[in-house]
């Protein structure tokens, strides 16, 4: 079966598919012919599903993306720059939760929106392992402290790079420098030899922090969570990854206990412009 089908009674010859392809593999073989892919083009096409989503006739099929199954774009739910400058700078590194579950099927619609996330050669390559117990997070927790406790002992210069013996004198004071007494961490994981994943990875998680507040979410990057996932290896067999995947990112998630008012000032960008 051909890797694209061309409805010629709707294609209008325009060419846009083929100027939009990333990987250059449709071509025109003359003025009144209709768009095919070049020789070899199928082991090429890195199905990006752009061919179908930019075509303004719907003429254009993926095998593996009709332009039935994409969903038309709305023009009226766009943001404009105001909306999306108040909704970036609206989002928090959130460390405070209610004492309550988040719904599965809540936490799988917000990893859905988080799957569409861009990635190098649109590999996709993100996997995700969530914990879903405060119980189990807290168990993970200790094992972070655990790790901690081993750079102190060893004399890491990390101890003093990330305030090891407070946090760890933090944690034995009853309280959860790690993850924050959320009820659940999001890891996104994948194959440790693909130059990708660390990347998509972290975008990945990026677009799921954002879009945590409009499921009444809160999200924070676990950075010391995933420095132990990264480092330790009784943590990582407790994480029991697939044989040779590892962690490039973990997220808390929970229902926040507050409510910001304001939007908080950062640094001015420092631009070079050449
Ligand atoms: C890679 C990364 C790791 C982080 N790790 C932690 C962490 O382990 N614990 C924590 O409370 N916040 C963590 N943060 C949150 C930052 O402290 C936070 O982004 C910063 O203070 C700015 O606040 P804002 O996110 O609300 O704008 C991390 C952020 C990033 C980007």
């Amino acid at each position: 079966m051909s890797l694209l089908t061309v409805n010629q009674e709707k294609c209008e010859r325009d060419g846009i598919c083929a100027e939009v392809c990333p990987a250059a593999i449709i071509e025109f073989k003359d003025k009144d012919a209709f768009p095919t892919l070049v020789h070899g083009g199928d082991k090429l096409c890195i199905k990006c599903g752009h061919c179908v989503a930019v075509c303004p006739h719907g003429a254009m099929s993926h095998v593996i993306m009709k332009p039935e199954e994409c969903p038309p774009v709305k023009e009226d739910w766009l943001f404009g720059p105001e909306q999306v400058e108040h909704f970036m700078r609206y989002r928090r590194s959130i460390r405070n939760y209610k004492k309550k579950q988040v719904e599965q099927e809540v936490l799988t619609k917000l990893i859905n929106v988080a799957r569409f996330a861009p990635s190098g050669h649109n590999r996709q390559p993100v996997k995700w392992l969530v914990i879903n117990e405060r119980d189990e997070v807290q168990r993970m927790a200790g094992f972070v402290i655990d790790w901690m406790r081993h750079l102190i002992k060893e004399d890491s210069p990390l101890v003093a790079a990330m305030n090891l013996n407070r946090v760890v004198a933090f944690w034995e004071g009853g309280n959860d420098p790690i993850c924050r007494n959320a009820p659940h961490i999001i890891i996104t994981y994948a194959h440790k030899d693909d130059g990708t994943a660390p990347t998509a990875c972290t975008i990945a998680l990026t677009y799921l922090e954002l879009a945590a507040s409009s499921f009444d979410l809160g999200a924070c990057w676990a950075g010391y969570f995933n420095a132990a996932a990264t480092f330790w290896p009784p943590m990582q067999k407790e994480l029991g990854f697939p044989e040779g995947n590892i962690s490039f990112g973990a997220m808390m998630v929970g229902y926040p206990k507050f409510k910001y008012q304001r939007l908080p000032l950062r640094k001015d960008a420092a631009i070079i412009w050449r």
